[in-house]
């Protein structure tokens, strides 16, 4: 069976790392469009470049759980073809050992430059004018994909999609696109879709679950390798 998973922020949450949209509708004291968008940086660019030094130190401190673990002992197992995106930029899909993680939104580990476009490994705290290491222009930038940006590996995502045999979505709240339409499109291509998350999101799941991702995930992937 082809399996295509999508997670978001809810999968990381019992590592310790915030989600996206607490009550207060801030993320960490910010507004999202404060700190996740080109204009953002433009405006303030240490304000931006503090932001993801925090969230970057986070990530490094923070440790895979169950449901990371879960994942990668699915494709480990090899009986599944198994593809995951994450719209996390946080790296514990990898460090529970999943290879090839799509990461449509970017990732922490990673900078980029605004000229040439270059992307290399981020210091643990980047500094505003740092220079390329590929043009020397000091033009360097988190490699996170902001609002207004296009997500990374798309057409490697709707292949996949197109093709799935079940679509799982896991800890995501289905409120940005494109990835809230991954649900939609991988059902009129023909997939089952099954939702592991907290509490029902926005998308149109044949099948849901709710609960926490280190009960929920472990779970699921014990029964389909059974
Ligand atoms: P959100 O914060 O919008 O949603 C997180 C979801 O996880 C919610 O539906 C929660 O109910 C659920 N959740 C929380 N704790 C959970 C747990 N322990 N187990 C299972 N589910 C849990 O985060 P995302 O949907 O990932 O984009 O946000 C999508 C995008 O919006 C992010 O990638 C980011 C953000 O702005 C960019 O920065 C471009």
């Amino acid at each position: 069976m082809k399996i295509v998973i999508l997670t978001g922020a809810g999968i990381s949450a019992e590592s310790g790392l915030q989600t996206f949209r607490a009550e207060d509708g801030l993320w960490e004291g910010h507004r999202v469009e404060d700190v996740a968008t080109p204009e953002a940086f433009e405006r303030s660019p240490r304000t931006v470049t503090r932001f993801y030094n925090a969230r970057r130190i986070a990530a490094a401190e923070a440790q895979p759980n169950a449901a990371h673990y879960a994942l990668a002992r699915l494709a480990e197992d090899g009986g599944h073809e198994v593809i995951l995106i994450t719209q996390n930029v946080d790296d514990l899909h990898e460090r529970a050992g999943f290879e090839g993680v799509i990461h449509m939104h970017g990732s922490l580990a990673m900078a980029r430059c605004y000229e040439c476009n270059v992307q290399f490994d981020a210091p643990m705290e980047m500094v505003v004018g740092d220079c390329c290491p590929g043009c020397g222009a000091p033009t360097t930038r988190p490699d996170i994909v902001w609002f207004g940006e296009m997500p990374y590996q798309m057409e490697e995502i709707s292949d996949a999609l197109s093709t799935a045999d079940l679509f799982v979505s896991i800890g995501t709240s289905g409120n940005v696109y494109p990835a809230a339409g991954f649900v939609e499109f991988a059902t009129r291509a023909g997939a089952e879709t099954l939702e592991l998350n907290l509490e029902p999101s926005s998308g149109v799941f044949e099948n849901s679950r709710q609960g926490p991702a280190t009960v929920l995930v472990p779970q699921w992937v014990e029964d389909l390798l059974a």
